[in-house]
C-alpha cells in the first residue's frame, strides 16, 4: 500500500473527527510532509478533507468516493490483512478478469470490484446487466481444498452472506434456491461461481465467486423489468458498505465451510420452503410443495403422489419463477 492509501485508510477509520498530521506520520512512519502530500493528492481525487491548525485533518462524513480503501476500512482487522481489494472503473466481466488471475497463480483473497461491466455474465450463459455506478459488481478469487461437489457450498454460503449484508441496510431479503436474492418479489442479486478443476486429484485449482447486486438501478431493459429490482430507491452509495459487510460475513462462514454453519440461516431465509412450486426435469413437469432443503442443498419436494423427493440444482429447473402459491 502507498502512503496515500494508508493515509486514506486512517482518515476513513476516523471519518468525521480530526486526527493530527503528527499522529498519522507516526502511525505510518513517514514524514509529516509525506502525509501533507498524500492529503493534497486525495483532495484532487474528490475526497472532502478539512485541515485545521492544531487539530489536523478530518475526512468529511459526506465524502464517499468509492475506492478500495473505503471498502478495506470497513473490513474486520484479520480480513484486511488477508484480502487484496482493487476497484476499477470498467471491465468486461470481473469474473473473466479474475479467472485469468487464477490461471496465473493469483492468491486467494484477490478481490476485484468494477464500477461498470460491459459484458457482465450470469448463470446458464445469460448476461448480467451491470450499468455504471448503480450496483456492486464484485469477484473474489478462492483456492479452497475442495472437490467440485463441495464448491456448491461456496455459492450457497455466498447467498446467505449477500442476503445478510443487504439486510443490514434495513430491508428484508429472501434466498431463492439455489442462489438468487429477492426483495419484495424481485431479484436484486445474483451469484456466479466458476471453478477450475484438476482432473487427476479431483480438487479445485481455484474458484471465482462473482456477485452482482442491483443497488440503485432504476431502469432495466424490457426483458428484465418484471423480474429484476433494486435494493434502494435512494441515491446513497451503499457499495462500499455492502461489499465490506459481504466479505466480512462470507469469510466468517467460508473459513469453516465444511461445518455448514451457514445452512440454518440459509433455511431461515429460503423463499421456497412451504410454497407450492412447478419445476421441470428433462421434458417432464412436476408440481409439489417444498418441505425443506437438505444438508446437500437439495430441494425437498412433496409431490402430488404424496412422496417426498430430493432434487439437486443441476437436475431440475424452476418453471416461470417456480412459485404457484
Ligand atoms: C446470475 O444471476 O445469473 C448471476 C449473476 C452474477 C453477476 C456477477 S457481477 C460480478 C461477476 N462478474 C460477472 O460477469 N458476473 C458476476
Amino acid at each position: 500500500m502507498t502512503v496515500k492509501e494508508k493515509t486514506l485508510e486512517i482518515l476513513e477509520k476516523n471519518k468525521g473527527s480530526f486526527i493530527s498530521g503528527e499522529e498519522i506520520s507516526e502511525k505510518l512512519n513517514v514524514t509529516r510532509n509525506a502525509v501533507w502530500k498524500a492529503i493534497k493528492s486525495l483532495k484532487t481525487e474528490g475526497y472532502i478533507i478539512s485541515a485545521v491548525t492544531n487539530k489536523g485533518y478530518c475526512l468529511s462524513e459526506k465524502s464517499n468516493v468509492f475506492t478500495s480503501s473505503l471498502v478495506c476500512s470497513q473490513l474486520n482487522d484479520a480480513l484486511r490483512e488477508k484480502l487484496n481489494v482493487t476497484v476499477v472503473p470498467v471491465v468486461g466481466s470481473t469474473n473473466t478478469e479474475l479467472k485469468a488471475v487464477g490461471e496465473k497463480g493469483g492468491s486467494e483473497g484477490t478481490v476485484l470490484i468494477a464500477l461498470e461491466q460491459t459484458e457482465g455474465r450470469g448463470r446458464l450463459g445469460r448476461s448480467f446487466y451491470s450499468p455504471k455506478d448503480t450496483g456492486l459488481y464484485m469477484s473474489i478469487l478462492l483456492r479452497p481444498d475442495f472437490s467440485p461437489e463441495e464448491s456448491l457450498f461456496i455459492t450457497a454460503c455466498a447467498a446467505v452472506a449477500a442476503s445478510e449484508a443487504i439486510d443490514k441496510t434495513g430491508v428484508k431479503t429472501e434466498i431463492k434456491w439455489v442462489n438468487d436474492i429477492y426483495l419484495n418479489g424481485k431479484k436484486v442479486c445474483g451469484i456466479l461461481t466458476e471453478a477450475s478443476m484438476d482432473f487427476e486429484s479431483r480438487r479445485l485449482n481455484y474458484a471465482v465467486l462473482g456477485i452482482g447486486i442491483n443497488l440503485i438501478t432504476d431502469e432495466f431493459p424490457d426483458e428484465l423489468k418484471n423480474i429484476a429490482g433494486s435494493v434502494s430507491n435512494k441515491k446513497d452509495d451503499l457499495r462500499a458498505f455492502i461489499a465490506a459487510e459481504f466479505l466480512n460475513i462470507f469469510f466468517s462462514y467460508y473459513e469453516n465451510l465444511r461445518s455448514k454453519s451457514f445452512l440454518s440461516e440459509y433455511r431461515n431465509r429460503s423463499m421456497l420452503i412451504g410454497k407450492e412450486i412447478t419445476f421441470s426435469r428433462g421434458n417432464e413437469l412436476f408440481d409439489g410443495e417444498v418441505t425443506g432443503i437438505d444438508d446437500e442443498m437439495r430441494l425437498l419436494v412433496r409431490l402430488d403422489n404424496g412422496e417426498t423427493e430430493a432434487f439437486s440444482s443441476g437436475e431440475v429447473q424452476l418453471v416461470k419463477g417456480g412459485i404457484i402459491k
